[in-house]
């Protein structure tokens, strides 16, 4: 559910026309729904209200927007972080540096150090030698860094492989088997508290199967590991819960979720921790363009849109689906691409859809591009980075702006010897 609707035969985002954003900011823009932020952010902590003792971590990457970021810690969310660079965000935003969990498979030393020193709440390690030097780093400042081991828990999350990070041949967490063994040793490390396991097993699951079997795979460590005398009080239980794309689809709920982990997890007594990107961004957010040519093609005729590749990159990336629609629907329907100007054969958004009629100077969006859109945008051919609007009600703010190719240029520099 969201707040992006027609009113009076217009695309509305809440109470703002869509319109009026691309009239005052122009095109491309990403425009986002704090209604519809904090609805998902509601619903996904209420899914888990059987749950006792619950930790909610938004995974900034999906979204790491100040403002965006500033909503959600006012609905109670802490950050997970993949970066300094994300922890800086987070705190920027308001979120309590004790509500920061600290994921990623290659954090550098010095990044270690600098969430140390900022007091987070929980290091996710990927590795042994990753806690001994976190360890070291803690105890040369006096401190013991809470942390607790992410392991791969060989399990096919049934995704796009390029977004699977829970089968035995991902780069990512340790191998479920050796997790005993090295748990054993960095617990004895003066400098960390070791207590606890993390899980992620990838992102958009359409499925709470591998979802339930990775937990049950956690559930059973958690018992090996009590039984060999380890404290375990936190389980990370990552993110990864899917979103409708297109029309029809149904990905199991945060209320399905919520159900499973409060069964799955009943005996755990642990606190549990979630990571949740996608379900709480990707649709409140819309991706705005406007058409600039309606260009005839062999099979079907080609939409050309201001917006590209370097703005939204999951199509090119990840054959995803984006709906498309028309910010003033005509009613009269075609089948068309709909394509970006950069110039590479990948920058198209849509490939032989049915979408209403559009000419030259028509705005139209494609959905649910809250997560994991603006985050990885790109200046590819010298483009402008793309800008982003909060809307709130009827107030709306642009909340990053567009980046012009002339600031790009200024922290360029060319060298005296070819002046
Ligand atoms: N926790 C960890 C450790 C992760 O690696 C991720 C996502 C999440 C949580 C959040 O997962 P979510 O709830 O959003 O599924 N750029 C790709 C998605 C990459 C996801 C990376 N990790 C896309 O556009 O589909």
């Amino acid at each position: 559910m969201d707040y992006f609707a027609l009113q009076n035969g217009e695309l509305y985002a809440e109470d703002v026309p869509l319109s009026r954003i691309a009239g005052e900011v122009g095109t491309p823009v990403y425009v986002y729904s704090a209604a519809t932020l904090r609805r998902h952010a509601r619903v996904f902590r209420e899914g888990l209200a059987a749950v006792p003792r619950v930790h909610c971590a938004f995974a900034i990457k999906a979204n790491p927007n100040l403002a965006v970021l500033r909503v959600l810690a006012q609905e109670g969310f802490g950050a997970d972080v993949v970066s300094v660079g994300e922890m800086k965000r987070a705190l920027a935003s308001g979120m309590a540096a004790k509500d920061i969990v600290f994921s990623g498979v290659g954090k550098s030393r010095a990044e270690l150090a600098a969430a140390l020193d900022a007091g987070i709440g929980q290091f996710n390690l990927e590795l042994e030698e990753e806690g001994v030097v976190l360890a070291q780093l803690a105890a040369e400042r006096g401190m013991t860094a809470p942390a607790v081991l992410r392991v791969n828990p060989d399990v096919d999350a049934g995704t796009h492989e390029k977004i699977s990070t829970g089968k035995a041949e991902n780069k990512f967490g340790l191998p479920i088997d050796q997790a005993p063994e090295i748990f054993a040793r960095l617990a004895k490390l003066p400098g960390l508290n070791l207590r606890g396991v993390a899980v992620h097993i990838g992102s958009q699951l359409t499925s709470l199967d591998p979802l339930e079997a990775a937990f049950n795979r956690i559930g059973a460590l958690v018992r090996e590991l009590r039984a060999a005398g380890h404290a375990v009080t936190h389980v990370d239980l990552g993110g990864g819960l899917g979103v409708p794309y297109r029309p029809g689809e149904e990905p199991p709920s945060p209320a399905d979720f919520g159900a499973m982990v409060a069964r799955v997890t009943k005996d755990w007594d642990v606190a549990l921790m979630f990571e949740p990107g996608r379900v709480i961004a990707a649709n409140a957010g819309v991706f705005m363009t406007q058409v600039l040519w309606v260009k005839p093609g062999v099979t079907h005729p080609w939409v050309i849109v201001d917006g590209a590749m370097n703005d939204l990159a999951r199509v090119a990336m990840y054959d995803a689906y984006h709906a498309v629609e028309a910010v003033r629907p005509s009613g009269e329907m075609i089948t068309a691409n709909v394509a970006g100007p950069v110039c590479e054969s990948s920058d198209v958004f849509a490939k032989a859809r049915k979408i209403d009629t559009v000419k030259t100077g028509d705005l139209i969006v494609l959905r649910s591009a809250g997560a994991y859109g603006a985050t990885m945008a790109s200046t590819y051919n010298s483009r402008p980075l793309v800008p982003e609007v909060l809307v709130e009600g009827a107030n709306y703010a642009v909340v990053a702006g567009r980046i012009a190719a002339e600031t790009i240029m200024s922290e360029e520099n060319v060298p005296d010897w070819l002046k």
